[in-house]
């Protein structure tokens, strides 16, 4: 068998490499969206600069919630509302970074932030009232990731896997809410 009957079923599926180079040289101005991106660019900003509200919520909702936790058991449940508060805040950076590289703008706006969030900012009276706000927020965020990942699909695998490793913390965070709801 030849080296060419070896190479010919594969490189069907390929563009070659002279095309691919003058792809690249075209349109640079757009970074890293080149004119295989399969998605609709505008669609995705959206929904990533919804993603991005939503995380900066809950990153003043766990912080409000970290400072005004107390009681009896408030300590250790205060600290984890602090680690998450952190964690939401690198999911937003995250965010903000493939926003920027898709060539959009992160909306960092404070006017009609939680109208552009999917989860709500709710003060909660006691410890237990903040703890089921917070697994509320969780399981909406789960939602609208899952929905994201859903509509995304095969057509940007990167903002794919940002959203997919976003998504297992919340569970985990979703997880850690519902057992400290059980210990009360
Ligand atoms: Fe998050
Ligand atoms: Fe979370």
């Amino acid at each position: 068998m030849t080296q060419t009957n070896v190479a010919a079923p594969e490189s069907r599926f390929l563009s070659d490499i002279k095309t691919l180079r003058e792809r690249a040289r075209q349109h640079i101005e757009a970074g890293a969206v080149t004119d295989d991106y399969q998605a609709d660019r505008g669609t995705v900003l959206r929904l990533l600069n919804e993603a991005l509200a939503t995380e900066m919520i809950c990153v003043l909702r766990y912080r409000r919630h970290h400072f005004m936790a107390k009681g009896i058991n408030a300590d250790p449940i205060a600290e984890e509302f602090m680690v998450h508060a952190t964690e939401e805040q690198q999911h937003a950076d995250k965010i903000a970074a493939r926003i920027v590289q898709l060539g959009g703008e992160p909306n960092f706006s404070p006017e009609g932030l939680s109208t552009r969030s999917h989860s709500e900012y709710v003060e909660a009276g006691g410890l237990v009232d903040m703890i089921k706000e917070n697994l509320i927020a969780e399981r909406i965020a789960i939602d609208s990731y899952l929905e994201m990942i859903r509509y995304i699909g095969e057509r940007d695998p990167t903002t794919r896997r940002v959203l997919e490793d976003i998504l297992a913390v919340e569970e985990e965070h979703a997880d850690e809410l519902s057992d400290m709801l059980h210990d009360q």
